[in-house]
This record gives structure tokens, sequence and C-alpha cells, in this order.
């Protein structure tokens, strides 16, 4: 079979289907790739900053990695911003969708919820309300996004920063996403993992 007969899904035999499945799958091992040539097309968005958007997501991810932080949080920084291209009135959430059946539950907390805690840093500015992450006050994972926001997010427009190329974190999201999705060993459901680790951190630098 090199395509399924039918034309409306109800008409599908399981045969077709078991031969979807097949393909799905194997659409699936490519997602790492898909998603570093997205990172590159982020390049093009969003003019007027010091860096490009492609520029602040590896600042991110590289402020990550030399924190010491895990593998989870620094594919977290990398991808954070990887809505802007196609949703860019709920980023976050696209950006959180991606993340969420291959990253700890913390993570794609943060990166859900982040656009509204980096209003903090320019809500005043555009009639925007600074204290927008409060409703968030109270979830487990506060201080956490908060943390991400002021020493990863926030922190990486800077044009002379020494950022890692995205070679370099190309392993790490190949890792992430050839996971089991939603395994419950991989979101660890109300885990909360330090942003920082001084050990790691020294040995990185
Ligand atoms: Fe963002
Ligand atoms: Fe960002």
């Amino acid at each position: 079979m090199e395509k399924v007969a039918f034309t409306q899904m109800k008409d599908g035999t399981k045969e077709e289907y078991e031969f979807l499945t097949a393909h799905e799958i194997d659409h699936t091992k490519h997602t790492a790739k898909r998603l570093m040539d997205a990172l590159v097309d982020l390049d093009q968005s969003l003019s007027g900053y010091k860096v490009t958007r492609l520029g602040h997501s590896l600042q991110s991810a590289t402020r990550a990695w030399r924190a010491g932080a895990d593998i989870d949080w620094v594919v977290s920084a990398l991808l954070h911003d990887i809505g802007d291209i196609y949703a860019p009135y709920n980023h976050d959430e696209y950006a959180a969708t991606i993340l969420r059946p291959f990253v700890r539950e913390q993570c794609a907390w943060c990166v859900q919820t982040h656009g509204d805690f980096q209003m903090l840093y320019y809500g005043h500015h555009v009639g925007g309300d600074p204290n927008k992450r409060d409703r968030f006050k109270g979830s487990p994972y506060f201080d956490d996004c908060a943390a991400f926001c002021e020493n990863w997010d926030q922190a990486s427009f800077d044009p002379d920063y020494d950022d890692l190329p995205l070679k370099f974190f190309a392993p790490m999201v190949e890792e992430v996403f050839a996971r089991t999705p939603y395994d419950p060993d991989v979101t660890k459901a109300g885990v909360r993992v330090p942003l920082e680790n001084a050990a790691l951190a020294a040995e990185r630098q």
C-alpha cells in the first residue's frame, strides 16, 4: 500500500489505519530536526531588538546551560519562544504544547506561563499589568518561572553575550524528543528541579 483508498476517515479499514500509524511513528522520529529548522526560521522574526529571536533563544539556553541546569531546562529555554512564528498572541502556550509530552511538568508549566511572568519587566510601559503573574500565586512552580524569566528570558537580549551555537544544543533536543511521550518518569508531576546547579555550572564554564 502506498496510499490509503479512503476519502473519508469513516471509510478507512484496520489495515489502512495500521499503515498510517506506521507512517506517523516514522514522522515523529524527525520532530527534533523539524524543531531545529524552526529555530533557524525564528531568525527572521521580530525585528527591533538587538538580537534576533534565534539569538535570544540561544542566549537563554546558553545561560541555562552555564547555570548548571539539567537537559529539561536547557531545551525548554531553547524552545520557549518557538511559538513566535505561528502564534504571536499565545506563543507561550504554543511552545508548551510542543514540549509538554517530553519534559518535566515543571518546565512545561514555566514555558506556558512565561509570557505573563515577563510582563513584570515591561507591562508598565505598554499599558499592561506588570503583576499579571500574580494570578499564578499558589502554583508550586511560581518561583521557578519567576527565576526562569529573571535569569534567562528577560536577560537574554545582549548582542555581546557569548552564545553557544545551535549545533551545541542539537544532541539535547534529539535526546528530549526521542523520549517516550507522556512517560510519567519524564513528566515527573510535582517534582521541582532547581534551575541552577553550582557544581555543574563550574564544570561547564
Ligand atoms: Fe516569550
Ligand atoms: Fe523569550
